[in-house]
Formats: structure tokens, sequence, C-alpha cells
């Protein structure tokens, strides 16, 4: 039996854009450990959001690193983009990429974070032979493209099969959710093998952002190793 406190990533979509360096200093000021920044391009996604010269905003403002998660065709073409507007972690869709290994490599080469994420319906045993290369697997609660959706159940057990192919292989990949995540899930999803949590609502649209974080912050798993 092990426990650890999960690292936690504010999702900037949920920010109040007309006061985006307010909202940045807050979460500078919180115990939250990353900045999620969610691109979407109407393509990949029904929803477009921002791109580089936002994220560039972003680390301007931001003390923590910033955790990019590319919801877009084609994301080979904009990796260096979002390395130069200072991503320290860039995560690709597994349904948007062809060539999945090269572009982590791609993302690798400039010495920063990669890793893959998977839609709700990808199943993740898809997964097993990139796991070794990536930092990080996220795993969709949702279906991409907005915020303040309902959480899908179903990935509780997404998330313990991952957990399990990830020991088997004694792997180092974090595991991220993302979509849905609040107070009133946080346990399960942590309980499940998460090691990342995402939220965008649930923080930023609380009374007390600050003390949300630090409530998400100090729900610890106790995962029995079996
Ligand atoms: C959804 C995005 C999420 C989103 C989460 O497409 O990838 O990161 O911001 O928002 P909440 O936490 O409100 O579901
Ligand atoms: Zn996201």
């Amino acid at each position: 039996m092990y426990s650890k406190e999960p690292i936690i990533a504010p999702s900037l979509l949920a920010a109040d854009f007309g006061n985006l360096q307010r909202d940045i200093e807050m979460i500078n000021s919180s115990q939250a450990d990353w900045l999620h920044i969610d691109i979407m391009d109407g393509h990949f996604v029904p929803n477009i959001s921002y791109g580089p010269a936002i994220t560039k905003v972003a680390h301007k403002h931001s003390t923590k690193p910033l955790d990019v998660h590319l919801m877009i065709e084609k994301p080979e073409l904009y990796i260096d983009a979002f390395v130069d507007a200072g991503a320290s972690w860039i995560t690709v869709h597994y349904e948007a990429c062809n060539h999945l290994h090269r572009t982590i490599q791609q993302i690798k080469d400039h010495g920063i974070k990669a890793g893959v994420v998977v839609n709700p319906h990808t199943p993740v045993q898809l997964l097993e032979d990139i796991l070794e290369s990536v930092d990080l697997v996220l795993v969709m609660s949702v279906n991409p493209g907005f915020g303040g959706q309902k959480f899908i159940y179903q990935t509780i057990l997404k998330i313990k099969k991952l957990r399990k192919m990830i020991d088997e292989i004694n792997g180092t990949a974090l595991i991220e959710v993302d979509g849905g995540v609040g107070l009133q899930n946080a346990e399960a999803i942590i309980n499940a093998g998460a090691d990342v949590l995402v939220a965008g609502s649930s923080v930023f649209k609380s009374d007390d952002p600050i003390d949300t974080i630090k409530k998400l912050k100090s729900i610890n798993s106790h995962t029995l190793i079996t």
C-alpha cells in the first residue's frame, strides 16, 4: 500500500479571458503544479480556443510549467511553435497522429516532455507499443472540445487498466485525467491509479479556487499494489 499526492493542473480554458493575467497569477499563488493549456482547431474538435500567441502570454505570467494539450489535426506541424511559446509538456492525440512514434520523438528532441492522449472511445490497449516512449498518457474523461462536461464513469475502468499496463512494464509514464474532474470524483480517479488531475470548471467556477485546488491536492491515493 502506498499513498501519494496528485499533481493538479488547472485548465486555463475555464479562466476569465478578459482577466487572463489576474487568473494566471491566482494559479501562481495556489498549490497547483502545472497550468493546462487546451488548444483546439475547430477540425479535430468542434470548437476553437487559442494558439501559440496566448500560450506565450500564459508562459510570460505563469510560474507553473505549461501542460499543452493539442486537440488539433496534424499536431506535428505545430510542435515547434508551442515549444517556442514555452510548453514544458506537449500531449498529442492518438487519433490525430498517423506517425505517433515520430511525433513523440519530435517533441522529445526539443528536450521537453511528451504525452499521448486517448479519446473516450479509444482503448488504452492500443498504447501497448508506445507506452515506453511517452512521459505521460492523458485519458480523456469527456469528449474533447468543451469545458464543463460530465465525467464519463467508464474512464475509471480505463485508468485501472492503464495503471496495470504501466506497472507491468515498470513504466514511468504518468496518468493524467481530463474532463469533468472535481472534488466529487477526484478520490475515485486517484484511487484508480491517476497521477495528474486536470480541472477547469471545478476550479475556476468555484467560490474559492485556491481552496478548491488545496482540497484537490490533499486527496491522497491509497492504492493496493497487487
Ligand atoms: C476539454 C479539455 C479540458 C477542459 C476541462 O476538451 O481538454 O481540459 O478544459 O474542463 P472541465 O474541467 O471543465 O471539464
Ligand atoms: Zn485538456
